[in-house]
């Protein structure tokens, strides 16, 4: 038996925007369309009238954290102007899970931005940094009495990835010359927040917050031990996994580091050109590892890789986000403990990991993969919002429970 430490903390995640519904505002909201994606988000799991119903469900699963985003096109829908009616819907948001002693852990950009950002060239220009600033100080004086943990941006190598080099999401760039920029000024914008929030905290005389980032990590290997694929196997690495962590490190903008881990990449490159290998991944399904329902390998070793990875930077680590998109629960519930024990023998390697936050607590939009990827903890029903409890979801609460597995 596996036993976890007392105050280690618990809970699932979600994103305003694959959650909430009729993100209006938001550059993705714009681009769903008219790019003619499959399927749009609309009113997406109708979190943001059910989301006092989705806490407590939380509760009965004896979470001890929730991890959530604030939507920043709600609450500054037009540049400049912010909405007080959404500002209090997020303090209420926040007082029900605080009113559940349910610990919130707040991201403040989750891959959207509000339609009018896109439109001034979004990240590309250090503008947006300043911003960003504007709308965190908004919203970080109104939730400090409420909130401990803050995370500025999420994955931002994810972002620039899907945004600025593969160019599938919006705002659809093919440029590494412009995803170095976008990346220098999400870099940029973590330090400011970092900077600002606990400016703020200190002025009011608050315990100080803790700000950290949620950083996706992925397993690589090679997909046949040539030196060019070893060679893509090691850029991947040091840039995708290590580069922005190291970065923050040395700015001294952590207080802790949030892995968000979901599998491995078999790394195959066709040329040796940066793009090649960088981006190349094997086709030929050389992988014998079983699949989620997008197709990715289930490798719960990688996140004990990815964790050691983390050890030399000596700061608590939260996995803040692991979770599998899987139509057979049982499944799930294999995964999700698999990658425990693997958590697990990563502390008893002394990686310092203080809490599990399993993507999803409930079934959401996924991006450009639209409703058909079910990653929640709870099943939802998109025509009636109907939730039910997955089974999955209960043996995971044990977990919550006892801190025994
Ligand atoms: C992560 C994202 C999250 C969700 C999961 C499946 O990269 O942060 O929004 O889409 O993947």
């Amino acid at each position: 038996m596996i036993k976890f430490p007392v105050r280690f903390l618990w809970g699932a995640a979600t994103s305003a925007y694959q959650v909430e519904g009729d993100n209006v505002f938001a550059d993705w909201w714009h681009w769903e369309k008219s790019s003619g994606q499959k399927e749009v988000s609309g009113s997406a799991s109708q979190h943001y009238r059910y989301f006092e119903e989705d806490f407590n469900s939380a509760k009965l699963l004896h979470h001890t954290c929730h991890r959530l985003s604030i939507e920043w096109s709600r609450v500054e829908p037009y540049e400049n102007q912010f909405s007080a009616k959404e500002i209090a819907h997020y303090i209420d948001v926040i007082t029900a899970l605080r009113e559940r002693n349910i610990q919130p852990i707040v991201t403040l950009h989750h891959f959207t931005n509000p339609e009018w950002l896109s439109r001034l060239g979004g990240w590309e220009h250090t503008s947006a940094r300043n911003y960003f600033s504007r709308y965190v100080e908004k919203i970080v004086e109104a939730l400090c009495d409420k909130v401990r943990y803050w995370i500025p941006v999420n994955e931002p190598m994810v972002y620039v990835y899907h945004a600025y080099v593969a160019g599938i999401w919006p705002p659809q760039k093919k440029s590494l010359r412009v995803s170095q920029a976008v990346a220098g000024n999400l870099l940029d914008a973590h330090d400011q927040a970092y900077k600002l929030i606990h400016e703020i905290y200190r002025k009011k005389d608050l315990p100080a917050p803790l700000v950290g980032t949620a950083h996706h990590m992925q397993a690589f290997a090679a997909c046949r031990p040539t030196l060019r694929n070893k060679l893509g196997v090691y850029l991947r690495d040091s840039l995708f996994n290590l580069g922005f962590v190291k970065k923050l490190c040395r700015m001294r903008s952590l207080d802790f580091i949030g892995v968000n881990y979901y599998t491995r990449g078999l790394v195959e490159t066709r040329g040796w050109g940066i793009r090649n290998l960088l981006l190349d991944f094997c086709r030929q399904q050389h992988s014998r590892l079983d699949k989620n329902d997008l197709g990715w390998d289930i490798y719960p070793q990688g996140i004990y890789e990815s964790l050691l990875k983390l050890r030399k930077f000596k700061l608590p680590v939260f996995i803040t986000e692991n979770g599998i998109c899987t139509h057979d629960d049982a499944q799930r519930w294999e995964f999700i403990a698999s990658h425990l024990k693997c958590v697990a023998a990563a502390m008893e390697k002394g990686v310092d990991v203080q809490g599990y936050i399993y993507w999803s607590l409930l079934d959401n939009y996924e991006w450009d993969k639209g409703f058909g990827p079910r990653f929640g903890l709870i099943h939802v029903d998109y025509r009636s919002g109907k939730r039910t409890i997955r089974e999955s979801a209960r043996k995971f609460a044990m977990v919550c429970q006892t801190g025994e597995l």
